[in-house]
């Protein structure tokens, strides 16, 4: 008898599933037209966008980018079943309103930082209100221009003599020259590091630097970061907390406990480790592909256009290739977006980078082209600095703006300069008219299968010219 009406119960709701399935089924099958040649993401009642979002799965930045491209004011709403209903900007003015005149309403909030707990645990990339500003306050003092002159530019010059300089010496001597490099695992070591060095000060880099990368699963830095912190700290090995001791006697000194140093530490390497790595990657590929400017790099090198039109590349590669793709708030509270779109409590906002970069309406007709003209302004000015970073928020913009773009900009220049000055890259799959390699955008953006370059070694001549950093 229970079994009969468990049946009566159980056959409606099946056939309802079933016939949901099927309508599913039938219009990703059925529908072969390709999703970007409407405004929005094609919606239907119950399951919203999830059709098209399922077709466009694999290649969602490109996905995203056509249908902002042709949203009239660059935003999207995407709702599907199952998931938080999410607004997708490329606006320059909605991302001024989310990251700077609405600040407090869009933190990151509890679904990111649940996802990123066990890696982040409370470091500054996962918390939000009192928690972060405090914890900006004190990690700030280690991006001043004198940590950045003493502790970075020693950091870059010793790491730099101590392996990237001598693995590429190696690989241009190997097999005739034709031995093969990954440049953006070298370049990830690389910066890996450096970051090490600078976070964890001098006896830093002998707990973590001397990891190969392919074992730092986040459990390993942890582990790693935590010995290290608690041995600092019970060896009394702190300096004062107003200056030189790095981020550890600063966090000792406010009174923090070992726990939280760590995330603050891990924080730090994090934000470090693969962005510079990433954008430097896409740099040394585009030069391959550009060898015009590579030459004016070369050619200006030993005069003051060499930095800014050395800038002026990085920056057009950020907007091409932004290291980190998109980037996600929730809403605190409903809201309306600037362009009139309406945000409600618990949204996912999410400003776009990558798809900023290749709007026509703020860079014009050429947005798709790689050309460093656009950002010299003036031979002397810094490229990036008149643009706002509402327009490229490649480093994101407002109260939560990177801490470490000025850190990063030294480092990038030190280390193009530093390549391309004593070798010439040979992508290994670069013939004339291939496809770029993919862009994969997780949490920090890379290059699917790495940059495989051949090396070689430049004339003496061309070694002998400086490359300011
Ligand atoms: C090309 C290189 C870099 C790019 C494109 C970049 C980009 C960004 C972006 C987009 C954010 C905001 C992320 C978010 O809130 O979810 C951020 C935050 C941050 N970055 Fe960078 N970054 C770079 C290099 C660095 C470096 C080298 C450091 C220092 C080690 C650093 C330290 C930080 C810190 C501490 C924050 C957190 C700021 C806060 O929440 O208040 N970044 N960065």
């Amino acid at each position: 008898m229970a079994d009969l009406e468990c049946c009566s119960y159980m056959l409606p709701l099946l056939t309802c599933c079933l016939f949901f399935i099927y309508t599913i089924c039938y219009m990703i099958t059925t529908s072969s037209r390709t999703s970007d040649d409407h405004l929005a993401p094609k919606s239907y009642p119950v399951i919203g966008c999830l059709v098209d979002f399922y077709r466009n799965r694999r290649r969602l930045l490109a996905w995203y980018t056509s249908l902002l491209a042709a949203s009239p004011s660059q935003t999207i709403v995407v709702d599907r079943l199952g998931a938080r209903r999410t607004v997708v900007t490329a606006n320059p003015a909605n991302v001024e309103h989310i990251l700077k005149s609405n600040f407090v309403n869009y933190p990151k909030g509890k679904p990111f930082t649940d996802v990123l707990g066990d890696l982040l645990g409370g470091g500054i990339f996962n918390v939000d209100g009192d928690a972060w500003y405090a914890q900006r306050k004190l990690v700030s003092h280690e991006f001043s221009a004198r940590v950045i002159r003493d502790t970075v530019g020693v950091a870059l010059e010793r790491e730099a003599a101590a392996t990237l300089v001598p693995a590429l010496d190696a690989a241009s001597a190997g097999d005739g020259g034709m031995a093969v490099v990954d440049m953006q695992e070298l370049l990830r070591q690389f910066a890996f590091n450096v970051v090490c060095r600078v976070a964890l000060g001098g006896d830093g880099e002998m707990a973590l630097a001397p990891l190969p990368l392919a074992r730092l699963a986040s459990a390993v830095i942890h582990d790693a970061v935590m010995v290290f912190v608690r041995r600092r700290r019970r060896n009394n090995n702190l300096a004062s907390a107003s200056g030189g001791g790095g981020l550890v006697a600063r966090m000792s000194a406010a009174g923090y406990g070992d726990e939280a140093i760590r995330d603050a530490v891990v924080s730090f390497i994090m934000a470090g480790r693969d962005t510079t790595s990433s954008a430097l990657t896409w740099f040394f590929w585009l030069m391959s592909r550009h060898r015009d400017v590579e030459a004016q790099i070369l050619l200006d090198s030993s005069s003051s256009g060499a930095t800014v039109l050395l800038h002026a590349a990085l920056c057009e590669t950020m907007r091409l290739y932004p290291p980190v793709a998109w980037d996600s708030k929730h809403a605190a509270d409903d809201d309306t977006l600037p362009d009139g779109t309406r945000v409600r409590r618990g949204d996912r906002v999410t400003y776009f980078p990558y798809g900023m970069g290749r709007m026509e309406s703020i860079w014009g007709t050429d947005a798709g082209e790689f050309r460093p003209a656009r950002w010299m302004t003036s031979s002397s000015s810094p490229a990036s600095e008149g643009v706002s970073p509402f327009k490229w928020p490649v480093f994101q913009g407002g109260p939560r703006t990177c801490l470490g773009k000025e850190m990063a900009f030294v480092q990038m220049k030190f280390v193009a300069a530093a390549v391309l000055r004593r070798f010439e890259l040979r992508p290994v799959a670069a013939a004339e008219g291939s496809p770029p390699p993919e862009f994969v955008p997780l949490l920090t953006a890379h290059m699917a299968g790495g940059l495989k370059v051949t090396v070689r070694r430049r004339s003496q001549r061309r070694q002998n010219g400086t490359c300011g950093r």
